[in-house]
């Protein structure tokens, strides 16, 4: 059963797309940000410690968990596949898995909302076990391509009992406790197809070999190992990896302290670089190197932003960032830098925006299929606001300017990062921006208005 309380304190505002009203904001013209805040914790490691928590032997705690929405339904469908999950405390949850007893067939359709790494890793853990299980999300999620992952999983035996049109959900399937171990070579550079076939591959007898010719975030991987699983990962040409699972193992409980995501800091991160005098301080936040392309990137532009204490916590490294206004320039972001920053495509735009001269942002096909068409809404976002930008290809080029004039209502399209993005645009423009929707940001970050405001910005 799972029990998954109201989030954090201060989360309430972020809240209410449940009530399908869109709330709108706008981000103004504010003061230097200052502060020490550390943002909630990583969303790719909190859907994974619960979901091995699912399967482990015995109880897994977990502290720091995101509290945001699409963990909260990953929680809920750990419980509806035979998991104990219980809230302790902020950020503190206890997860006690089923052992070797298998998972349970959930007695409804697993509701994963907005959620593509919640439903698709889902998808993974239940291909490999005797289960018939639902899978739906909400009308952003309902457009999003499964077949990346229906696949792979077709192929290890699980059965695609109904779907949407083009394998979209609602869809059903039913797993098989055959599951073929396969290798199978990943066409799009993608974790969360990775870690459904690895998931998949839990059930399988024999070896699950992930092909990938760019590395992706690793965080399954890393996992596996940590909750006892035997698991081996070699280069794979250039860029690339080549992961080998041993089918059926025994996971067994194992703590995980989930770190700040790195994802989130994106936010208040480039915030400071762009309001001027701010200085700032983010703390804890996870330097997987298969994450910090935007750091690499916004270093390179000529950001201010200092490293403190780097170490390794939980099997992960972990440091305190300082964050400074920063003059930048625009620079060249390599198609192979795509997968360490996928996510932080929007807001580095809005950090080009007021860099001199142009930043090439190539490589972005995968942007087209995230919580919306990032490369689209960006855009769009960016013209509604008056910012030169060109979108040629895949790739996107964005001018930056001496002072941004603002503008709105920019549509966010159910999405949280977009949302974000041009609120955070809105604090160093000289007429603030708006957008259309807030309601979603509570699914990755709920806690972003009061914390943004802490740090001195001005949102209302
Ligand atoms: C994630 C993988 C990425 C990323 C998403 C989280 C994960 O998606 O965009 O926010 O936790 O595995 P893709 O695997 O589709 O690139």
């Amino acid at each position: 059963m799972a029990h998954p309380e109201p989030a954090t304190a201060g989360a309430s505002e972020a809240h209410g797309h449940g009530t399908g009203e869109a709330r709108p904001a706008t981000g103004r013209r504010s003061p230097a940000l200052s502060g020490r805040v550390r943002v909630p914790g990583d969303k790719s490691v909190s859907h994974r410690a619960l979901i091995f928590g699912l399967f482990a032997e015995g109880t897994t705690h977990i502290t720091g968990l995101l509290e945001g929405e699409d963990v909260l339904n990953t929680a809920k469908a750990c419980g509806a596949l035979g998991a104990c999950v219980t809230r302790t405390g902020e950020g503190a949850w206890e997860v006690t898995g089923t052992g070797g007893r298998g998972l349970a067939s959930p007695a409804a359709p697993l509701d994963f909302g907005n959620s593509g790494t919640g439903v698709r890793l889902m998808m993974g853990a239940v291909a490999g076990q005797h289960v018939i299980a639902g899978f739906d999300g909400d009308a952003s999620l309902r457009r999003r391509p499964m077949k990346r992952v229906l696949d792979p999983l077709t192929q290890m035996g699980v059965e695609l009992v109904s779907s949407a049109e083009g394998g979209r959900l609602p869809l059903t399937l039913k797993g098989s406790s055959e599951t073929k171990a396969i290798t199978y070579e990943t066409p799009v550079p993608s974790a969360q197809v990775k870690s459904a076939v690895l998931l998949a591959g839990l059930g399988a007898e024999g070896e699950t070999v992930v092909i990938e010719r760019e590395a992706t975030r690793d965080h399954t991987e890393r996992m596996l190992e940590h909750f006892g699983a035997q698991i081996s990962v070699e280069p794979h040409g250039a860029h690339g990896r080549r992961i080998t699972l041993k089918g059926r193992p025994h996971l067994v409980a194992a703590p995980v302290d989930v770190p700040a995501d790195p994802s989130s800091a994106a936010f208040p991160l480039v915030a400071a670089l762009i309001v001027p005098g701010s200085d700032i301080i983010l703390t804890d936040v996870m330097m997987n190197p298969l994450r910090t392309g935007l750091i690499t990137t916004l270093l390179e532009m000529g950001a201010d932003i200092t490293v403190v204490g780097e170490r390794t916590e939980g099997g992960e490294r972990v440091a305190d960032l300082r964050v400074r206004h920063s003059r930048l320039k625009g620079v060249e972001v390599p198609p192979e830098r795509a997968p360490a920053m996928i996510d932080e495509y929007p807001v580095l735009a809005i950090a080009a925006a007021f860099a001199e001269g142009t930043t090439a942002m190539r490589g972005l096909s995968e942007l087209r299929v995230k919580e919306s068409d990032r490369l689209a809404a960006v855009a769009a976002g960016l013209a509604a606001c008056g910012i030169a930008h060109e979108v040629k290809g895949d790739d996107l080029l964005v001018t930056g300017a001496a002072t941004v004039k603002g503008g709105g209502p920019v549509e966010t399209h159910m999405d949280h990062r977009i949302a974000m993005s041009f609120l955070v645009l809105g604090l160093a423009s000289t007429d603030g921006v708006s957008v259309d929707d807030v309601a979603f940001i509570a699914t990755s970050f709920p806690t972003f208005m009061p914390m943004m405001r802490g740090l001195g910005a001005v949102i209302d």
